[in-house]
C-alpha cells in the first residue's frame, strides 16, 4: 500500500505529537508509531520541565546552568533560544490540556520543583507523572484533529531518500540528498508499506535499550540515528550517554526511575552502613549534576563490593511524600518498600542519549526535507551532560521552530513529491526459524555496552567492545538479507548500528568531558577536544 501525505511523522512523544499539532493546519499528517501511541518514553516522564517562572529565577540563570552541565560543548545560541522560548511552549501545553501541579498557596501559579545541577527552583511538573499527563493530553488533542492520522504498531523500516545533485548531473558519486518518506512495517499484518511524504520527522526518541539497565522503555532502540546514519546524514556527540543515578534496584522493578526531584525535596544518598557519600565528591552533594552523581555511585559501589546504594527520605513528612511522589510511593511499596519509613535500594542506569541526528537551529537535518525534533536531535542544547528536565524543553521548543519552517518548506515543494519511488523489496522471502539468534544477539550487545561502555570507560574495554559489535553485526547483516523482516529484527539492526557509533565516538574522544569519562584520559583537554564529534558514514559507490 502506497500513503500520499504532506508531513510523515515517525514517533508519537512529545516532540512528534507537538510538531504534529503545529502543521496539521497546514497538510495532511500521518504519525506512524512502533507500539500504542502512548508508548513513549514522554509517558514515563517524572520530574518535569526546566523553565523559568520562580520569582528570584531569570533566563539568565537557567542559561548559566544549563551550560555549566554541558561542560564546554552547548551551542550558547541554541540555549538561550530554548531558555527564553520555555514559559510560552508550556503555556501551549497547558492549553492544549496539560494539568500542572499548581503552588500550594493556591495561587493559581505553578509550583515548581528543585533538580541537580539547577541553581532555581524550575521544574515545572504533574506530580511525579509529569509525562504521563503531557503524553494523554496531546494524543488527545491528535486524536482528535481531522487532519492527522496515527497508525499505531507501524514500525519504520528505512528512510527513503535519492539524489538530487547525481540526477542533475553535478556530481558522480555522492550521498543521496532529499528525503521523500518512509518504508514501514505494519506489524500486525506483516505488510511493509510505501509512505510517501513531502517532509519527513523523525520523532522517533532515544537508544537506552543498547544497555542491559536502562530507566528507557522497550521503544528506545535508537531507530531515527540509525536510519538516518544508513541514509548518509551527520550525526554527532554519541559518546555523551547520560546514567540516570537512581533507578530501583529489585528484580521485579524493570526500568523504575527514582526522580531526582526526590533529591530535590530533600532525599539523601547513603552506603549500606547509612553513610551520605556524596558530600566526598561535590559541594553541591545529592544535588550535583547527574554525571557526578552517575559516577561516585558507581565508585562507591566498586569499592563496597555492595549491589546498590540507598536513596533516603525518610527525615520528611510521611504525608508530604505520599503526597509529592503517589507513583514513586506507590511503586516501591507495591515491591514491599515503604519509603516514608526506609531508604529505596537505588543504582544507576542508561537514561538519556545527549547525541543523536545533527540537526540546525530549525531541526533541519542535512538531508532536504528531513527533520529530526526531540532526544533523537542533536541541538547543540544539551553539550556534553544534559541538565535534568531540559529534555521536555527542547523537545516542544524544537517541535515548534521546526513546525514553522517545515510549513514554509512545504510551500515550495510541487505535488510531485519524489519522480519514481523503488518499491520496497522484500529481500528474504523465508519467515526465519531462528528468533532465539535475534533475541541472543540482543542480549550480548546490551551486556557488551554495559560492561564496555558504561560510566566508566577505558581505551581496552572500548577495543574489546568495538571486536565484539563488529562481529555480531556481520551475523546481523547476513541474517537480515535471508529472512523476512520483523519488528526484532529491524530494532536488533537499529541498536547494533547505534551501538557501533557510540563505541566509535567514544574512542574518537581523547579526553574526559561531561558524561564521557576515560581512565586514560582522565581530564577534560579544551585545546584539542572542546568540539563535537561528528560521524558520517562512509559513501559505498
Ligand atoms: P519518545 O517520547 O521516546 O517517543 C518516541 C516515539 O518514537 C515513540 O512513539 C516510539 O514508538 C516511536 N518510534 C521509535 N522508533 C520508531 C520506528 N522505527 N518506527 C515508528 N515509531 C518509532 N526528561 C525531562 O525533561 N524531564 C523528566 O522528568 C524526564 N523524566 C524521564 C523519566 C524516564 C523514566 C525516562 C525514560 C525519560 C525521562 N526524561 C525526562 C527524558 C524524556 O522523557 C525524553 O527524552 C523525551 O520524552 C523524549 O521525547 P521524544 O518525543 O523525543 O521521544
Ligand atoms: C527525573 O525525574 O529524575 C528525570 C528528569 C530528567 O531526566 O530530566
Amino acid at each position: 500500500m502506497e500513503y500520499k501525505i504532506d508531513f510523515l511523522v515517525i514517533g508519537t512523544g512529545i516532540a512528534g505529537l507537538s510538531f504534529a499539532l503545529k502543521v496539521a493546519e497546514y497538510g495532511r499528517v500521518a504519525i506512524v508509531t512502533k507500539k500504542e501511541a502512548m508508548e513513549t518514553s514522554t509517558n514515563y516522564a517524572q520530574g518535569g520541565i526546566a523553565s523559568v517562572f520562580g520569582q528570584y529565577d531569570s533566563f539568565d540563570l537557567h542559561i548559566r546552568d544549563t551550560l555549566e552541565a554541558g561542560d564546554g560543548l552547548c551551542n550558547r545560541g541554541v540555549v538561550e533560544t530554548v531558555v527564553k522560548s520555555g514559559p510560552e511552549r508550556i503555556r501551549e501545553l497547558i492549553n492544549w490540556g496539560v494539568a500542572f501541579t499548581q503552588d500550594s498557596a493556591g495561587k493559581l501559579e505553578l509550583d515548581l520543583g528543585l533538580e541537580g545541577g539547577h541553581s532555581q527552583k524550575r521544574i515545572v511538573h504533574a506530580g511525579d507523572f509529569t509525562g504521563h499527563a503531557i503524553e494523554q493530553a496531546l494524543v488527545d488533542c491528535a486524536r482528535n484533529h481531522k487532519q492527522i492520522d496515527i497508525f499505531e504498531n507501524h514500525i519504520a523500516v528505512d528512510l527513503i531518500t535519492y539524489s538530487t545533485r547525481m540526477k542533475r548531473g553535478l556530481v558522480t558519486a555522492a550521498h543521496e540528498d532529499r528525503c521523500c518518506g518512509a518504508y514501514v512495517l505494519d506489524t500486525k499484518s506483516n505488510h511493509v508499506h510505501t509512505f510517501q511524504a513531502k517532509i519527513t520527522i523523525l520523532a522517533t526518541g532515544g537508544a537506552g535499550k543498547i544497555y542491559l539497565y536502562t530507566s528507557n522503555p522497550d521503544i528506545a532502540t535508537g531507530d531515527g540515528i540509525a536510519m538516518t546514519y544508513r541514509a548518509g546524514a551527520l550525526v554527532a556527540n554519541l559518546e555523551f550517554v547520560q546514567f540516570h543515578p537512581t533507578c530501583l534496584y529489585h528484580p521485579e522493578a524493570k526500568n523504575f526511575l527514582i526522580s531526582e526531584a526526590v533529591r530535590g525535596e530533600g532525599g539523601v544518598l547513603i552506603d549500606s552502613h547509612g553513610r551520605a557519600f556524596m558530600e566526598d565528591y561535590d559541594p553541591k552533594k545529592d544535588l550535583a549534576c547527574r554525571d557526578i552523581v552517575a559516577r561516585a555511585i558507581d565508585n562507591e559501589l566498586k569499592k563496597s563490593g555492595d549491589d546498590c546504594v540507598f536513596l533516603d527520605i525518610t527525615h520528611k513528612e510521611p504525608d508530604f511524600v505520599r503526597e509529592r511522589f503517589p507513583n514513586i510511593y506507590q511503586k516501591c511499596l507495591s515491591l514491599g518498600t515503604d519509603m516514608t519509613k526506609e531508604p529505596i535500594p537505588v543504582v544507576p542506569a542508561a537514561h538519556y542519549m545527549c547525541g543523536g541526528v545533527l540537526v540546525d537551529v530549525y531541526g533541519k537535518t542535512d538531508i532536504e526535507r528531513l527533520y529530526a525534533v526531540g532526544e533523537t536531535a542533536c541541538t547543540g542544547l544539551h553539550g556534553a551532560n544534559r541538565l535534568a528536565s531540559n529534555s521536555l524543553l527542547e523537545a516542544v521548543v524544537y517541535a515548534h521552530m521546526a513546525a514553522e519552517q517545515a510549513v514554509k518548506e512545504l510551500e515550495s515543494i510541487s505535488d510531485e513529491v519524489c519522480d519514481a519511488l523503488p518499491p520496497w523489496d522484500p529481500m528474504g522471502t523465508t519467515d526465519s526459524d531462528e528468533a532465539i539468534v535475534v533475541s541472543h544477539n540482543w542480549d550480548e550487545i546490551r551486556r557488551c555496552m554495559w560492561n564496555y561502555v558504561g560510566i566508566v570507560r577505558s581505551n581496552k574495554r572500548l577495543l574489546r567492545a568495538r571486536n565484539r559489535i563488529e562481529t555480531i553485526q556481520k551475523e546481523i547483516s547476513d541474517y537480515y538479507w535471508d529472512f523476512k523482516i520483523t519488528s526484532d529484527l529491524i530494532e536488533l539492526r537499529n541498536i547494533a548500528m547505534v551501538a557501533e557509533l557510540i563505541i566509535q565516538s567514544a574512542i574518537l574522544r581523547k579526553e574526559s568531558r561531561g558524561l564521557h569519562y576515560n581512565i586514560q584520559y582522565p581530564e577534560k583537554d579544551d585545546k584539542f577536544w572542546r568540539k563535537d564529534t561528528i560521524l558520517r558514514r562512509p559513501f559505498v559507490g
